[in-house]
């Protein structure tokens, strides 16, 4: 018998503990063995709760108990969720966990301690929730040069832009719905400007290029400039806008980043509603592999985090392999090098549009507004242009045409 201790009773961590309890037949068959919780640890009390007797509150209980041998954080940040991943490895015992920001901030460090120590150090559950992503890009596609991963990352904005497609409601009314029903947290910021989703597409990075890129490399543009209308004349165009985070090799060197797009109606992204994910894999010999499903949420979550704490069990004398070397900011490139087409709103007359872009396309707009796509050029050259005296009122990238 494996005995683990979960940190955190919150949302993710009383998933887990429910789903191990649940699922306890499937999760021992499929271990080789059973898997019990010894402790939780949480500094609050859960009076009443079925698994108060496995409360502590102390860390060193569980560091200095030979017995249990797997430790699952979801405590989340990097402060206090460090601390405790770092005494867990130094420990001797394997870490699983569900953390992005742990994983984007201190990932390299954390793999490294878990080498040194001969245990496993898994995060299956921090990127994309219940979509198996991680193992599918370390594992799966390890065969192919990875030229590009891009997604979408955050299930709180894009059920935001999919009510605001959907309902044509502005930007603050959505927030407001995706609040009442629980899916933004009361502060929304790390979500909807773009925060989370470039954790995520950091760890991503990290492991389809082998260097670790820390959120500081990596710029990041949420959802708060996106308006009713550029939906709709995205949607003229034959686009949806997505927040997407896309690292991108140039060279030897990555271009990563977090931004609105519009994706065209052909690309499955497109399609991929509400709350929930998916995320495109380039390879060189699989060609594009999508993976879409529940990107948060507490089963989803606690799905991709027992299924690391199984991998864990069946890898106990066998480490699972995950690593990447440290990276540094010269392993990067500014996004603006990508070439692809812009979506531009405007105030400016169209002839004007016309003189300084060259050939365009506009999209069906009311008076007053104008939008248009433009043709394929770097960042860097489209705000040359606009630089010329068009004021862009909206800015995104199309994603796909290049
Ligand atoms: N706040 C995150 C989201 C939770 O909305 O996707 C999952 O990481």
């Amino acid at each position: 018998m494996i005995e683990v201790a979960v940190l955190g009773f919150g949302v993710v961590g009383s998933g887990i503990v429910e789903v191990l309890d649940k699922n306890s037949a499937e999760i021992t068959r499929n271990a080789g063995q059973e898997i019990r919780v010894k402790y939780i640890l949480d500094m609050r009390d859960f009076p009443g709760s079925p698994y108060e007797r496995l409360l502590v509150k102390d860390f060193g209980i569980i560091e200095r108990d030979p017995g249990v041998s797997i430790v699952v954080e979801a405590i989340g940040g990097a402060g206090q969720a460090f601390d405790f991943a770092r005494r867990t490895l130094s420990a001797g015992k394997s870490l699983v966990t569900s953390n992005k920001e742990l994983v984007a901030e201190r990932g390299y460090e954390l793999l490294q301690l878990a080498g040194e120590k001969g245990v496993n150090f898994l995060f299956e559950a921090a990127v994309g929730g219940g979509i198996p992503v991680i193992r599918p890009v370390a594992q799966c596609l390890s065969a192919n040069k990875i030229s590009e991963i891009y997604g979408i990352l955050n299930g709180t904005t894009n059920y935001i832009l999919s009510e605001m497609e959907k309902n044509g409601a502005e930007f603050s009314a959505a927030l407001a719905d995706a609040q009442k029903k629980g899916y933004a947290e009361q502060d929304p910021t790390a979500d909807i400007e773009g925060t989370d989703a470039c954790r995520k597409i950091c760890i991503l990075s990290s492991l389809a290029f082998g260097k670790h890129i820390y959120p500081d490399f990596v710029p990041a543009e949420g959802i708060t400039g996106v308006t009713r209308d550029d939906m709709q004349f995205a949607g003229s165009l034959g686009y949806r806008i997505k927040l997407l985070g896309r690292a991108r090799a140039v060279q030897d060197k990555i271009a990563a980043y977090v931004a609105p797009h519009l994706v065209s109606f052909d690309n499955i992204l497109s399609g991929v509603s509400g709350v929930t994910n998916g995320v495109t894999v380039r390879g060189n010999a699989s060609g594009d592999i999508v993976l879409v499903g529940a990107g948060a949420g507490k089963l989803p979550t606690a799905s991709a985090a027992v299924a690391d704490v199984i991998d864990a069990v069946k890898h106990m004398y066998a480490k699972k392999q995950i690593s990447w070397q440290n990276g540094d900011k010269s392993d990067t490139v500014a996004p603006s090098v990508l070439e692809s087409s812009w979506y531009i709103r405007t105030n400016a007359e169209r002839s004007k549009i016309e003189r300084e872009f060259g050939e365009v396309v506009f999209a069906e707009s009311a008076p007053g507004a104008t939008a248009f796509k433009t043709a394929v050029m770097s960042g860097k050259k489209v705000n040359d242009i606009l630089a010329r005296g068009i004021n862009a009122l909206s800015l995104f990238r199309v994603m796909g045409d290049y």
